[in-house]
């Protein structure tokens, strides 16, 4: 789970690597390398930490031909200089960054080590780069050593691949890991995603699984088992892969304020003015299904979950299922199954790993994503895109949003009722309020920001955005909280219940609002500091946070933004991390 990044060519490398990986770091920041190649040597460079901390140890460099880059989420090794990359092999001829995981790395080691072989670190790619190492050795070509590793190599991996003796070609591989590469008049590039390479080039190639090759300054060549390939020529809007913070202090509460615009941007691309622009043959599909499973890892099984009951209210047996529990137990309930993958990296692995078995069962797919060329959206029956922009922060947002609100216009797609419209246009004006008003939020963040424990409480379409809200607080504020439905604390979690304990709590269906209400009088009893945020028109004396009302089907929209600002704001006040939390990554691209 990492970014890396490469180019060969007239390039300012020490800019092109250094800010390139800073826009990878979302894929993990616990450590980062470099290595290029200048006058015929090759020079390293890697430190524990974030990329700036590569940054401050890594003299400034000019005149270098080719460079490799790396930002690392450990997998195997803790965080260190040493496991960092770019790893080299023991003569220093191949120098490696990779993004995968080597599931046999335990037995090749073992094999190099017979040869006489010595590891330094405790990665497996420094098992890839000394397998290169030994079959050039044998067969005295570079192209024919990749192909020989490649054939030796179980797991996933992207890797650009710098041989210290030509400084002529940056040479690639690549299986179950994202890889690109772009190309320039004068220079070519790779890397994990197109932000990196955008300020540079604007046609690019999808490497695919299985592929390998080299690139020069000018040129490049792709190849599968020793035959020349075709290019998978692919785009990349640049509009919607800006990195730039403007005057925001994080990237989160720039994406969650970005929120409204990027819904007005998803209806447009899937709403004419009269008519619905889905594939047809996607909806037919969805109206003939006799069960829709939706599957989804994080915030993205959490927006699956309002999916459920947009499915069901359409009369679809339908349920959500972690994608990493499927993958491993991958009932089929129907004949006919349609399996929704939401994806906003589109390149979750547990994901993939779902929708490899979905493939090989001949099932339909719908992927919904935010990525364009992920191995979702490629390898899925049918592809929608989120077109919410880049989301940096490793909170996801603005793209739960966008997830909410194509399923609501999925629905309305198969029953052709445009209602939705107008009722989403009044979610992005309640929105645009909700926005206004977050310095009260920010106020009850600041009295609430000592928690170590919190619950969340809610019912119906609530007890869903509870689940999201749960999420938030964890991974950004580091509290530890637990979501439930409102009637389901009275069977045990009561007993949690102390003078203090915090219960945010969201009410927004009129249905369910007197139940839920009782609950809380429930808490109370036992001392609980209630927290709610409400729908206007079921607001009461004492509620904490009243949103403006809108269908109640489209509620999540409101009350997870609540949430959204909530987190935002206690871990403002904590002084932590927002944009990059302890022991994450935005793309999680390992099981
Ligand atoms: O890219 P995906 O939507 O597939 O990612 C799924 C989860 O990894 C992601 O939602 C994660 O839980 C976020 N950190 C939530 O903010």
């Amino acid at each position: 789970m990492c970014g890396i990044v490469g180019g060969i060519g007239n390039i300012d490398f020490h800019n092109y690597l250094i800010e390139g990986l800073k826009k990878l770091d979302y894929r993990g920041y616990d450590s980062a390398g470099l290595a290029f190649m200048k006058g015929g040597k090759v020079e390293l460079h890697r430190a524990m930490g974030k990329v700036s901390d590569l940054e401050a140890i890594t003299p400034k460099f000019t005149g270098a031909s080719v460079g490799i880059a790396h930002t690392r989420w450990a997998t195997h090794g803790e965080p260190s200089e040493i496991n960092a990359h770019p790893q080299k092999s023991n003569e220093g001829i191949f120098y490696i960054v990779h993004n995968g995981v080597i599931e046999n790395f335990r037995e090749l080691k073992s094999a190099l080590r017979q040869e006489g072989y010595i590891f330094y670190s405790k990665t497996d790619t420094e098992v890839i780069a000394n397998l290169l190492e030994s079959h050039y050795k044998k067969e005295k070509d570079v192209l024919r050593a990749i192909e020989e590793t490649q054939a030796e190599l179980q797991g996933s991996y992207a890797c650009a691949i710098i041989f210290a003796l030509d400084p002529e070609h940056l040479y690639f591989m690549k299986n179950a890991s994202p890889l690109l590469i772009g190309l320039d008049g004068e220079a070519n590039y790779l890397a994990s995603d197109a932000v990196p390479m955008i300020p540079y080039c604007n046609k690019f190639i999808d490497v695919e699984d299985g592929e390998y090759g080299r690139l020069t300054a000018s040129d490049f060549e792709v190849y599968r088992d020793g035959k020349p390939q075709e290019p998978h020529y692919t785009e990349r809007n640049a509009a919607l892969l800006t990195h730039d913070l403007g005057d925001y202090p994080h990237y989160m509460l720039k994406e969650i304020e970005e929120t409204p615009a990027c819904i007005r941007r998803l209806v447009e691309n899937y709403f004419d003015g009269t008519s619905f622009l889905f594939d047809q043959g996607m909806i037919n599909a969805l109206k003939k299904a006799d069960y829709v499973l939706f599957l989804a890892c994080g915030t993205s099984s959490y927006a699956s979950e309002v999916g459920v009951r947009y499915m069901r209210e359409l009369g679809k047996n339908s349920d959500a299922v972690i994608a990493s529990e499927w993958a491993y137990d991958p009932f089929i309930k129907a004949r006919n199954p349609v399996y929704i993958l939401l994806s906003q990296s589109g390149e979750t692995a547990d994901l993939i790993h779902c929708l490899k078995i979905i493939n090989e069962r001949g099932g339909t797919s719908i992927a919904i994503t935010n990525s364009k060329g992920s191995t979702i959206e490629r390898k899925s029956t049918y592809a929608c895109l989120l077109y919410a922009g880049l989301e940096v922060a490793v909170a996801s947002t603005k793209s739960y949003a966008d997830q909410v609100v194509f399923l609501a216009l999925l629905k309305a797609a198969v029953e052709g009722d445009t209602d939705v419209i107008k009722d989403i246009r009044s979610a992005i004006a309640a929105q645009k309020t909700v926005i206004k008003q977050k310095e009260d939020i920010h106020e009850i963040a600041k009295k609430v920001k000592g928690i170590s424990d919190a619950f969340f409480v809610g019912r119906g379409f609530d007890f869903l955005a509870c689940k999201e809200g749960t999420l938030k607080l964890k991974e950004i504020a580091y509290v530890h909280s637990e979501a439930y439905p409102g009637g389901e604390l009275k069977h045990g979690p009561i007993a949690l219940i102390q003078p203090g304990t915090c219960v945010f709590c969201s009410i927004s269906e009129e249905r369910l609002s007197s139940q839920m209400r009782n609950n809380l009088e429930e808490l109370k009893a036992r001392g609980a500091n209630i927290i709610l945020f409400s729908r206007k028109a079921l607001q009461k004396k004492g509620d904490a946070f009243s949103y403006p009302d809108i269908p109640e089907y489209l509620s999540p929209l409101l009350s997870v933004l609540c949430f959204q600002y909530l987190s935002y704001y206690v871990a403002l006040e904590k002084d932590l991390p927002i944009d990059k939390p302890r022991n994450l990554a935005k793309s999680v691209t390992v099981e």
